[in-house]
């Protein structure tokens, strides 16, 4: 359905509202007279094969239709270091943004770093019972709220042809923001600082996950996401 948002029509589009950039349901008419698209889609499993696979057919579905279509703007969420960092997931953003660069249609590639609402799948999937392992290496979580008013803002401004790097205010040891995290929710886990641990799967170093160059900051603290996110729940 079309709403009507700070004076510009959006349509939200995906599997919910059958929109499927898999199976190509919807997409024609989705795109069909956008001037901008934005593509927040995110892989239902991030199993290397499956994941790879979501983002190549995606981008094959969604972006030849928009050359179509004649969209002005192509707008992505990707991530910061993938081109870095080694991971499964990591190398499925990096076909992703390539799928973009060759497409043809106008674009920019916002690389964020990983979003505070991520903190608890970050602990989850280093945890082995009670123990949190995470290496001390550079942090600089942003929250989605940020990422939202950025993405926004960049969709309305004119295609970079390029990439643009965002992130969080606050940069900190990996390991403390999430033990910071778990104690303000009162999650009982310990986290262990193991410079051996790696970050899904690939190896890490210092600055891995951090952006290196010019970045444009989130407003919003740990500390005041996580007040926000208790007064909501
Ligand atoms: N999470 C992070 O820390 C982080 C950091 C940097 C960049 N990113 C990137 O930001 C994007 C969004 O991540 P997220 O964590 O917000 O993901 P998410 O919460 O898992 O949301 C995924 C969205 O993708 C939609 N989707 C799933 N399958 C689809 C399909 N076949 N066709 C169309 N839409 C589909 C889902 O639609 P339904 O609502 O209908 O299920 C959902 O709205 C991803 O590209 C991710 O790589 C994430």
């Amino acid at each position: 359905m079309l709403r009507r948002l700070h004076g510009h029509e959006v349509l939200a589009a995906s599997p919910n509202s059958g929109v499927n950039t898999i199976t190509g349901e919807g997409v024609k008419e989705a795109v069909a007279g956008a001037q901008v698209v934005i593509d927040l889609a995110n892989s239902p499993s991030f199993e290397d094969k499956v994941v790879l696979e979501f983002f190549e057919t995606a981008g094959r579905n969604l972006l030849p239709a928009e050359a179509a279509a004649g969209v002005r703007h192509h707008v992505a969420l990707s991530i910061v270091a993938i081109d870095r960092t080694d991971n499964g997931y990591f190398r499925a953003k990096l076909a992703q943004e390539k799928l973009i660069e060759g497409s043809g249609v106008p674009y920019t590639i916002i690389r964020a770093t990983q979003f505070m609402e991520f903190l608890r799948g970050i602990a989850d999937s280093s945890a082995d019972g009670n123990t949190v392992k995470l290496p001390p290496i550079l942090f600089q979580p942003i929250a989605a709220d940020d990422v939202a008013a950025i993405v926004a803002d960049v969709a309305l401004a004119a295609p970079r042809g390029g990439i643009v790097e965002i992130a969080g205010p606050e940069r900190a040891p990996f390991n403390e923001i999430v033990a910071r995290y778990l104690k303000a929710v009162g999650d009982p886990r310990q986290v262990v600082s193991d410079p051996g641990a790696g970050y899904w799967g690939g190896r890490v170093e210092e600055r891995s996950l951090v952006p290196l160059g010019e970045v444009r900051l989130g407003h919003i603290g740990l500390d005041e996401w996580l007040r926000r996110s208790q007064a909501k729940a």
